[in-house]
């Protein structure tokens, strides 16, 4: 809105922060175009931010979103995860954990072999959309099912999104190809496909973790919005010394909420010896 319809307010914003994947892009992207108003704090970028919120809140949520739409036992299912990123990687092992046969669908080849290498089946989304019983989108990208795939798609099969917008389903497609929807359960539409087999959209395709559960617990938005307010804290200290583009969050925030978060769980660890530091830093000795 501010670099839209309020531009003549842009010069009075010190900073500002930003919380997740997807915005930081759209920020980036601002930044490339020279059309950036103020400086950002792109918070997802925090190790203490998109380690553990992405991975561990989005990955326990999500699951939760789908249990609480679906009631279904996730034991013995294929469950295909579009997207191995932060939150893809947290919601595969989860649901791994909890006995689903997980197939990981990709674009960047080096996080596809990482999901190899942790032991999951890796298909395109054309072979994984024949075989799967739950997919769930993490991409943060358009269209990553398709009609192409609702073709191919076994009836019963469930539909879900955790990615940052309902664009992540081919909602229209899906609309346009079905002859009627079906009543299921709250949250869950059903759409019956040309010879009578039954897609079930949950969440109207939106965020499944925050429109059918409670989204991450408090233990780990901690973390985040730490992050939120200690880059606040910061842009305020140094008001003007950031220049109109994307930062990261300091380090030295980013390691303190680390220590604090460990504070808080009464967790102690080792400190290194001045003999550790020194070895660790030299390049005279042990080589
Ligand atoms: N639901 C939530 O509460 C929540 C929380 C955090 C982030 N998010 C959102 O989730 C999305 C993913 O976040 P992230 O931190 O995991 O991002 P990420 O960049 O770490 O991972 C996204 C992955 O999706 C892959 N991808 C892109 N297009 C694809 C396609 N067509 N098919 C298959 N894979 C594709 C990318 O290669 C990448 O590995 C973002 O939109 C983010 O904003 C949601």
């Amino acid at each position: 809105v501010l670099h839209t319809h309020r531009r003549e307010q842009l010069g009075d914003v010190i900073a500002a922060t930003e919380e997740t994947t997807t915005g930081v892009i759209r920020l980036r992207a601002m930044e490339r175009d020279g059309v950036l108003g103020f400086p950002v704090i792109a918070v997802n970028e925090a190790r203490t931010k998109h380690l553990f919120d992405n991975r561990y809140g989005t990955g326990q949520s999500t699951i939760d979103g789908i249990l609480r739409a679906t009631n279904i036992l996730l034991a013995g299912r294929v469950f295909v995860v579009a997207g191995y990123g932060w939150c893809g990687q947290g919601l595969a092992l989860r649901a791994r954990g909890m006995g689903a046969r997980v197939v990981v669908c990709e674009v960047d080849p080096l996080r596809a072999l990482e999901a190899v290498m942790e032991g999951f089946e890796v298909l395109p989304m054309e072979r994984a959309a024949a075989i799967g019983d739950v997919f769930c989108t993490a991409t943060g990208d358009r269209d990553v099912i398709g009609r192409e795939h609702f073709a191919l798609m076994k009836d019963g099969t469930l539909l879900a999104n955790a990615g940052h917008f309902n664009v992540e389903i081919d909602i229209a497609g899906l609309r346009a190809v079905a002859s009627g929807t079906t009543p299921a359960r709250e949250g869950v539409e059903g759409f019956v496909l040309p010879g009578g087999r039954r897609l079930y959209l949950l969440a109207e395709g939106r965020l499944v973790n925050l429109a059918a559960a409670e989204g991450h617990p408090a233990t780990v938005m901690d973390m985040s919005f730490s992050n939120q307010a200690l880059s606040v804290e910061y842009a305020v200290q140094y008001p003007g010394s950031l220049e109109r583009k994307v930062h990261g969050v300091p380090r030295e925030i980013d390691d303190e909420i680390a220590r604090l978060k460990l504070e808080s769980l009464e967790i102690e660890i080792d400190r290194l010896t001045d003999a550790q530091a020194h070895y660790l830093a030299s390049w005279d000795q042990g080589t």
